[in-house]
This record gives C-alpha cells, sequence and structure tokens, in this order.
C-alpha cells in the first residue's frame, strides 16, 4: 500500500507487550497504557541492577519505531552549561528522572557545545544504566565555528558533527539523532545518505529525526528513502503549545496518519509565558531577563495590544487550573501532552523546583474533559482549521 495514503489506525488499547512488532509497526498514534514499562529483572548475573523507576509515568513509541520514550522529557537548550550548571544539572536530571523521565534532549548548538558537555559529565556521574535512558542531539547549526564545514547538513557534517557532539557527551551512541533545520543548500540525498551512515554504518544512533522541516521536505526525504534503501526519518522536533499551533495541527497532520511520524516538542510553555510569570513584568531571574537579546522581538510583542491579549488569556487558563487545583503551567503541559499526536512534551527548566511542578501535569491529563477543551479553545480562540491534505508518492 502507498505508504502516504494509508489509512488511520486505532490508538492500540492492549498491552504492547502482547502486540507483534509488524502490527505495532502500522499503529499511527500509538500510547502505552499508562501504568506500564514492567520491570524486566533478570534473575542473570550478568544484568545490572535497573535504577529507573517508572513511576505513574506514561510512555509513548517514538511514531513508527519500537523505542518507548516517557511523555514528559527534559531539554537543555538556554539552561543547562550556560544558566544552569555544576551541580545543579545533575540535581535537574535526577529530578526528571526520580518523576519517571528517560529521555534527554540537547543539541551540538545549544550554549556552543557546553550544554552537551554539561548533561554528559551530569549522565557520567549519575551513572544511569546506559539502556535505561533515550538521549538525542541535534545537528546543523555548529558550535559558533567559522569554519565553512563545521554546520549544516552536508555528509561531513552530519558524520563528523555527530562524533564531536558524542566526544562532549562522552558517549559512544544517541538514540535519536534530529537534523536541526533543513539545510537548502544540500540535496536531501545527501541529506539521507549522511544520517543512513551514521546509523547503519558508524553505529553512532538508532534512528533520526527532523526539526522545524516543511511536511513536504519529510515527504521528500522519506520517499527518497524508500527509493534508495536508505533510512528514512521517523521524528520531527517541532514548536508547539496552547499559543504555537498552525504547523503541528495542520501541516503536519497528514505525517501522523500516513507515516506515524512521532513528536517530541518543544517551548511548551511557550518559553514560560504560559506559567503566568509574565503577566505583571519580567521578574529578575527569568529566562527572558537573562535573554533579553535574544527575545527582544518576543517580549516587545508582549507590550502590543495583541500581547496584552496573550496575558489575558494567560489568566482566565489560570482561572481554569484553580478550579483544576493545579497550577498553570501544569494545565498548559496536560493539554499539550493530551494530544495523542504528541509523543513526548520536552520541558526546560532552570530550577528542580519547575520540574516538580510540571511533572504534575501528568495526573492533569484525565482531567482535561472534552468540557474543559472547549473552555481552553473559547479562551485561545487560535485553533487552527485543519485542512484535507491529499498527497501522492512521486
Ligand atoms: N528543536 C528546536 O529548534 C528547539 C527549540 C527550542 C527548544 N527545544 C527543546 O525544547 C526544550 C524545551 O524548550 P523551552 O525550554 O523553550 O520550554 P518552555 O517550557 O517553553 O520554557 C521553559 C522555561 O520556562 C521557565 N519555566 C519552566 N517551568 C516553569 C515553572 N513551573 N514556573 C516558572 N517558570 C518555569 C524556565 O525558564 P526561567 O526559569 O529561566 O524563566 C524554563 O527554562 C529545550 O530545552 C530543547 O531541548 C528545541
Amino acid at each position: 500500500m502507498n505508504s502516504f495514503v494509508r489509512a488511520r489506525q486505532p490508538i492500540l488499547k492492549t498491552s504492547f507487550h502482547l502486540s507483534p512488532p509488524r502490527v505495532r509497526q502500522q499503529l499511527t498514534s500509538r500510547t502505552l497504557p499508562s501504568v506500564n514499562i514492567q520491570r524486566i529483572t533478570m534473575a542473570s548475573s550478568l544484568s545490572s541492577v535497573s535504577k529507573f523507576d517508572p513511576k505513574n509515568m506514561e510512555f509513548r513509541y517514538l511514531g513508527p519505531t519500537g523505542l518507548k520514550v516517557s511523555v514528559f522529557s527534559l531539554g537543555g537548550w538556554m539552561t543547562y552549561g550556560k544558566h544552569v550548571t555544576g551541580n545543579t544539572v545533575k540535581d535537574c536530571l535526577q529530578t526528571a528522572w526520580d518523576h519517571g523521565i528517560n529521555f534527554f534532549d540537547t543539541a551540538e548548538a545549544y550554549a556552543n557545545g557546553e550544554s552537551e558537555i554539561s548533561m554528559g559529565q551530569a549522565l557520567k556521574e549519575l551513572d544511569w544504566p546506559r539502556e535505561e535512558y533515550v538521549i538525542s542531539t541535534k545537528i546543523f547549526f555548529g558550535t559558533g565555528r567559522k569554519e565553512p564545514n563545521c554546520r549544516g547538513l552536508s555528509k561531513k557534517h552530519i558524520v563528523e558533527g555527530l562524533k564531536q557532539s558524542l566526544k562532549r557527551l562522552q558517549l559512544d551512541y544517541v538514540d535519536v539523532v534530529f537534523a536541526h533545520r533543513m539545510d537548502p543548500n544540500v540535496p536531501m540525498k545527501e541529506i539521507v545518505e549522511g544520517f543512513t551512515q551514521v546509523i547503519r554504518n558508524l553505529n553512532l544512533a538508532y534512528y533520526w529525526g527532523t526539526s522545524e522541516w516543511t511536511a513536504a521536505q519529510i515527504q521528500e526525504a522519506t520517499a527518497i528513502a524508500e527509493k534508495y534503501n536508505l533510512i528514512a526519518p521517523v521524528v520531527e522536533q517541532p514548536q508547539y503549545s496552547m499559543f504555537a499551533r498552525e504547523r503541528f495541527e495542520n501541516e503536519y497532520a497528514p505525517l501522523y496518519s500516513s507515516l506515524s511520524y512521532g513528536t517530541t516538542i518543544w517551548s511548551p510553555l511557550n518559553y514560560g509565558i504560559l506559567t503566568g510569570k509574565y503577566n505583571d513584568g519580567i521578574p529578575k531571574d527569568s529566562r527572558f531577563a537573562k535573554e533579553g537579546e535574544f527575545f527582544k522581538d518576543t517580549i516587545n510583542r508582549l507590550r502590543t495590544p495583541e500581547g496584552q491579549e496573550k496575558i489575558e488569556k494567560v489568566k482566565k487558563l489560570t482561572a481554569i487550573a484553580e478550579r483544576l487545583e493545579t497550577t498553570t503551567a501544569a494545565l498548559a503541559l496536560a493539554w499539550c501532552a493530551k494530544n495523542k499526536n504528541v509523543t513526548t512534551v520536552i520541558l526546560g527548566a532552570t530550577k528542580v523546583e519547575q520540574i516538580v511542578e510540571n511533572c504534575k501535569a501528568l495526573e492533569i491529563i484525565p482531567k482535561i474533559t472534552d468540557e474543559i477543551m472547549e473552555e481552553v479553545e473559547g479562551i485561545l480562540q487560535n485553533k487552527p482549521e485543519v485542512k484535507q491534505h491529499i498527497w501522492t508518492q512521486r
């Protein structure tokens, strides 16, 4: 069957332990039972003791793969290796792990490589068994070096960039490597070959994904992979939150139904705006205070009537959150996770307490009833119109 017109499959309700891999491959939106990931305790003296306790975490398959990731994960942009260093990085990772988070995200570009260095150091000191956590990095922007081949998606930078990322992380492989953006100057076949090489020939990663590519570019990469027996991407890393919906809900819709494409979504709190912390100005210790230049346009927009309307929406969302006996942040995160096309919501956190608060979103997901969803839509007034996309394979 043409993989681009495969019918949407129902959500898997049965235990994943019983479903044969072939059946699982065809599922689009594949949610694992919420209390799951039974610990396999091997009596064998060869097996190491599991350090991971999933608690009440929910795990979802990463797109069409067999990889299970926690529905909340933790990323290192603008935090680890930059404003957050040393033991606090370790404490944040440990707190996430203690809440059942098994997936961590970074990139070569974050703090010009310092994010990978500090997260790698924390992972080394935490000494978790490598098979118990999942980590991704992203290649494209480089680490600030000016040489022409130290960024982009040439085969050379995909291979050498990832090797350097792994050195900084002190790891032999990442589970997922993303193309942090599309590189329009490199032929798509070379990009797909580059990622195939790091997975198939060099064992530096198990899967590859895209970040902020257009749906058409993802479709093209997939078609090229099929045609030349190369490895296709399986997951996109897009922005998605109550305030950033169009591409995720509309443009990518065919990717979920035809490719079972996974998503690791970023900035689910819209950089912190959805916590309510910017309702009355910019707190001293916040991201917008520390990164004023980078967020100049976002901050200026917040001061316009349109921005003030956004703040009013946050205040109305706070009223719903209070009724649910939770915080605005937890409501906004749970709203993202409720969308079954979201594989994992990447949290960003500068403090341990933020991780503890944000993980409470897990308990809120079942409390977001259809009525609450309607109420939220009434406040947001930004639901994208999902158009009919008809794709044909080339
Ligand atoms: N692929 C891409 O292009 C891309 C782009 C961006 C991000 N990402 C990934 O997505 C991850 C998350 O993005 P993000 O950090 O922008 O997510 P976010 O959830 O929108 O913002 C996180 C920031 O909000 C503040 N915050 C979080 N929880 C809070 C709470 N409970 N109370 C008060 N403040 C709170 C913290 O900043 P302060 O404490 O400093 O105010 C925190 O660093 C990144 O780490 C990265 O892995 C990917």
